[in-house]
C-alpha cells in the first residue's frame, strides 16, 4: 500500500466515527433519554404561541373544585408568568412550552422538574398540600442569561 491508500483508510475510519457519534447524539435526543417529557402534552408551533388558545394567555386558571391549570411559556431568559400563585390543597396541572430554545421548568425543593422544548408541551400534575414559597429555575443551559432565569411559585393558605 502507498501513503495515499492509508490516508483514504483513515479518512474512511474518521467518517465512520463521525456518523456513529451523530447517530448516538440523535438517538439520545429522540430516544428514551427524554422520557421526562409527557407526550400527552402534545406539540405546538413555537412561532404561533401568541395566538395559541392555551399559551396566548399564560397564567393560572381555576378549572373547578380544587383543580387548577397553569400555562407557562419559557423564553430567554424568563418565564411567563414570572410569578405563580395557587391555593394550598389544590391539584395543579402545569402546561409548559418554550418560545425559543430548550429550557427547563424546575421548582426548587420539589420533584417538579421538566425539560421545556420548543414545539413540545410538557404537562405535569402536582398536588400542593401546604402553603409555601418556591423558586423556579432553569436547569438547561440556554445562553448568557441562563443563570438569571427564574420565577416564583407561591402556595397561599
Ligand atoms: Cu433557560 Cu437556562
Amino acid at each position: 500500500m502507498n501513503i495515499h491508500t492509508y490516508e483514504k483508510l483513515w479518512l474512511a475510519a474518521a467518517m465512520v466515527l463521525i456518523v456513529g457519534f451523530i447517530a448516538t447524539i440523535t438517538y439520545g435526543a429522540v430516544g428514551p433519554g427524554v422520557s421526562m417529557i409527557d407526550d400527552d402534552g402534545g406539540s405546538i408551533d413555537p412561532d404561533a404561541i401568541s395566538d395559541h388558545e392555551r399559551f396566548g394567555d399564560t397564567g393560572v386558571t381555576h378549572v373547578g373544585g380544587n383543580e387548577y391549570e397553569v400555562d407557562v411559556v419559557a423564553q430567554a431568559w424568563s418565564y411567563s408568568p414570572g410569578e405563580i400563585e395557587v391555593p394550598a390543597g389544590s391539584e395543579v396541572t402545569f402546561y409548559v412550552t418554550s418560545r425559543d430554545v430548550t429550557h427547563s421548568f424546575s421548582v426548587v425543593g420539589t420533584n417538579i422538574n421538566t425539560m421545556v422544548i420548543p414545539g413540545e408541551v410538557s404537562k405535569m400534575t402536582v398536588e400542593f398540600d401546604e402553603p409555601g414559597e418556591y423558586g423556579i429555575l432553569c436547569n438547561e443551559y440556554c445562553g448568557e442569561g441562563h443563570h438569571n432565569m427564574e420565577g416564583k411559585l407561591t402556595v397561599v393558605p
